[in-house]
């Protein structure tokens, strides 16, 4: 069954499935404001890098839509959705592309929307023609019967095609090639436990979830063939932000000799960015440690360490699949060719 995380009503809002509420309920919201929308990025309703973009674009639709769409409008409209999350590149990349096409068509208001809403729709057709490209070469790296171990959530939820990690999983499955996806609860907000194992479930893909702490004895145990997961931000030397919890992964897979992968879009590489330290990490806040869903096993007002992503570093990643091709190290010069940047 498939899974739509978004959809453009043009010239009114943007609709998401809210995935705070996944699995117990699918329940969609009509982000029709900027304050809305920046207020379900903050709280996770929706979430993943490349879901991000198409969100951050058709926020400066929206913006264009209540606002008067003059220059000043909509710049302003771009900073506040660009600083709701920070590690996630294409949030602001991509709206920043919306707000460009925008002022490219024009001073008409009604113009300057159109073009705002033609480019959330094309963004997100042409995600989805990658996620299947992305999909076809990850795919193609795997051995047959193979079982993987993926991190967080990666799939339709997180990219609004067939997603990254997840839709190199998905394709392999199809291909008769994978056995079982392991997946890891991903704490504090349990992404894997909540969204992955409830995506594998409706692709009827045969999963198995553990807890994040179990996962360097599974990979120890030779159960899984390889490691594959997304990313939020790849630096120009290959250093990679994702989920917390994946620079553990990739290390543990380096002890084991089991490859680690990264799959992202080509649009999660941020030329402007030299290496891991100077990708922004978001901190959130210490109650979603000691907590969730309203439920508190901590005492109250403890001190929290937070960061919502790790970066691992380059030479722990065995390849970075993107549509456009598999990219092996040494990656500063592999991502330069890919993206013309020297
Ligand atoms: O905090 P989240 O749930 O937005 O984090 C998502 C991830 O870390 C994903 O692995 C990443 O965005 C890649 S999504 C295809």
């Amino acid at each position: 069954m498939t899974v739509v995380p978004l959809r453009i009503l043009r010239g009114e809002c943007l609709e998401v499935l809210d995935q705070t509420l996944l699995p117990g309920e699918e329940r969609h919201l009509a982000l029709r404001d900027v304050a809305a929308l920046c207020e379900a990025v903050a709280s996770l309703r929706v979430r993943g890098a490349p879901l991000l973009g198409i969100v951050g674009a058709a926020g400066m639709a929206i913006a264009a839509e209540r606002g008067d769409a003059s220059d000043g409008a909509l710049r302003a409209a771009y900073e506040r959705i660009a600083a709701t999350r920070p590690t996630a590149v294409e949030l602001a990349s991509i709206a920043r592309l919306g707000l460009e096409a925008a002022l490219a068509a024009g001073q008409s208001p009604a113009m300057r929307r159109a073009a705002l809403w033609a480019f959330v729709e094309g963004h997100l057709a042409r995600r989805m023609a990658e996620d299947l490209d992305l999909a076809t070469r990850g795919a193609s790296l795997l051995p047959q019967g193979c079982a993987v171990l993926t991190h967080c959530n990666t799939g339709a939820l997180a990219t609004g095609g067939i997603g990254t990690a997840l839709g190199v999983i998905q394709l392999a499955w199809q291909q008769g090639k994978l056995e079982r996806c392991y997946a890891t609860e991903t704490r504090p907000l349990l992404q894997g436990a909540r969204l992955t194992m409830w995506e594998l479930a409706k692709l009827g893909i045969p999963g198995t979830l553990l807890p994040d702490t179990a996962a360097a004895s599974l990979i120890a145990s030779g159960r899984v063939q390889a490691v594959i997961t997304g990313a939020d931000r790849i630096a120009r030397n290959g250093d990679t932000a994702n989920k917390v919890g994946t620079y553990g992964l990739a290390a543990v897979a380096a002890r084991h000799g089991v490859p680690f992968y990264i799959a992202a879009p080509v649009t999660t590489i941020d030329p402007s960015c030299p290496d891991g330290a100077a990708i922004p990490i978001e901190f959130r806040p210490p109650e979603e440690v000691g907590g969730f869903g309203g439920v508190r096993w901590s005492p109250p007002h403890v001190a929290a360490y937070n960061p919502a992503f790790d970066v691992t570093p380059a030479g722990l990643i065995s390849a970075i699949v993107t549509e456009q091709g598999v990219l092996r190290p040494p990656y500063a010069s592999a991502i330069a060719a890919l993206t013309g940047q020297r």
